[in-house]
């Protein structure tokens, strides 16, 4: 196996793609977004992540990674597309049902078809096996080969755990499997588990909601310490010193287009009903307006008021808000009629309006701190509160000192 089609250029496909370009493969990058074929096929990328350009420049330069519209021949195939979910909360595989039916007519003998996008049990079997069985004639285990290959890279850390971290990957029977694996292996040092399309498939969701079911605990907590008037904070700090306990932290809502959406892909085909996997999904869901109620309760009195919020991506550090908690939150305090401003260096993508800082500031009644950005830390607590109307800090993330922001002359509050 020599030359490898990947289809989906975003966070996943292209870092893929130009690993597999620098580690012995032809590899041909296909996306439907002209934009985005028109930049990489310039030499330009559209995505921030550390390391991605010198990996992308090296394939691009080297002539191994070539980027297009219109898919080739090739003898693998990988669909690394968007799998959001719908209204009714199950899996949008429309993105998914799009990149098969642009394979199925050059899949042929021998070749390996590849999932990446996670999906719901049985999707790399029934959606993308049969598109391709249904149109080729060709039998999949015999003729062709499938996989379900997820992936379970940190946004920010992509470059360094597609390298290093351990997979998982699932074949139609062992042989597709072991191909499978031999294409990874090219570029990853971690080990390389095999199994069924199945297992591996439902792995990548177990994952993802073992995280969202544990930050439901902790919200919930969060919600019992308060009846209480003890602090959550100091709760998971003094639990976890239990040496088999690791409470995770209570917060504004889960956002990302993983952890907040893989949860559903679990349950949406399944008998049994009134599972604790949708209660904690709905339970996170209910963040954003449980934290824009609190906020309307700290500025009952106060006219006309303005928030600044720190941060709407959907977690630190990044500058994705794709399903962000935050942007329910505005959402929430605008119906209430609360002028909100947004201060947020780290995001690129947000389709409304960014704030500078000291509009955001300025005359402002609450600073809603968000996503916790290292870069917040240079704001001096005596700017904020030289700036601000009135002087609340509703922190969601216990990213500042107590002590220090009440010393400013600033009240704090947090969840
Ligand atoms: N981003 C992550 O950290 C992460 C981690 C683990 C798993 N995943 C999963 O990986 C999959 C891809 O996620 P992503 O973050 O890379 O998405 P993305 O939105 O960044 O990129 C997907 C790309 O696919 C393109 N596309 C859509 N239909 C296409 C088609 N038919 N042919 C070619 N291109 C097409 C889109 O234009 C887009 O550029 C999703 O299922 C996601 O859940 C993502």
């Amino acid at each position: 196996m020599k030359t490898i089609c990947i289809l989906g250029m975003g966070y996943i496909g292209l870092p893929t793609a130009c690993m597999m370009a620098n580690n012995g493969y032809e590899v041909l990058g296909i996306d439907i977004n002209d934009g985005i074929v028109n930049n990489l096929s310039s030499g330009k990328l559209h995505i921030e992540e550390p390391d991605l350009e010198e990996v992308f420049l090296k394939a691009f330069k080297e002539g191994k990674l070539k980027v297009s519209k219109k898919v080739e021949k090739s003898d693998v195939y990988i669909i690394a597309v968007p799998t959001p979910v719908k209204e009714d909360d199950k899996a949008d595989l429309s993105y998914v049902i799009g990149a098969a039916e642009m394979i199925k007519d050059f899949v042929s003998k021998d070749n390996l078809v590849i999932l990446e996008s996670t999906s719901p049990p049985g999707t790399t079997r029934n959606v993308v096996g049969s598109i391709i069985e249904k149109n080729t004639k060709l039998a999949a285990g015999t003729d062709f080969h499938l996989a379900f290959c997820p992936e379970r890279v940190l946004p920010g850390k992509i470059i360094y755990e597609l390298v290093n971290n351990d997979r998982v990957v699932g074949g139609f029977n062992e042989k597709s499997a072991e191909l499978a694996k031999e294409v990874y292996r090219s570029f990853v040092k971690g080990s390389i588990y095999t199994t069924t399309l199945e297992t591996s498939e439902f792995v990548k969701l177990a994952e993802n909601t073992y995280r969202d079911v544990n930050i439901a605990f902790a919200n919930e907590l969060a919600d019992i310490c308060e009846e209480y008037k003890i602090s959550i904070w100091d709760v998971v700090k003094f639990a976890n010193m239990h040496p088999r306990v690791n409470i995770l932290n209570p917060g504004p809502g889960v956002g990302g287009h993983c952890i907040a959406i893989d949860p559903w892909f679990i349950i949406e085909n399944i008998r049994k009903k009134d599972t604790l996997i949708e209660k904690c999904r709905r339970i996170n869901n209910s963040r954003p307006f449980v934290i824009s109620n609190k906020i309307a309760e700290i500025l009952n009195n106060i006219k006309n008021p303005k928030i600044a919020i720190f941060g709407i991506a959907y977690k630190e550090n990044v500058g994705d808000t794709r399903e962000s908690p935050a942007l329910v939150i505005i959402d929430e305090l605008s119906k209430k009629g609360f002028e909100v401003f947004i201060y947020d260096p780290c995001v690129t993508n947000y389709k409304g309006k960014l704030n500078s800082l000291d509009d955001s500031l300025n005359d402002a009644d609450l600073l809603l701190l968000f996503a916790a950005h290292d870069t917040f830390k240079g704001i001096s607590l005596d700017l904020i509160a030289q700036k601000m109307r009135n002087k609340n800090i509703f922190d969601t993330r216990n990213f500042y000192n107590q002590d220090e922001v009440e010393k400013a002359g600033i009240k704090y509050y947090r969840i």
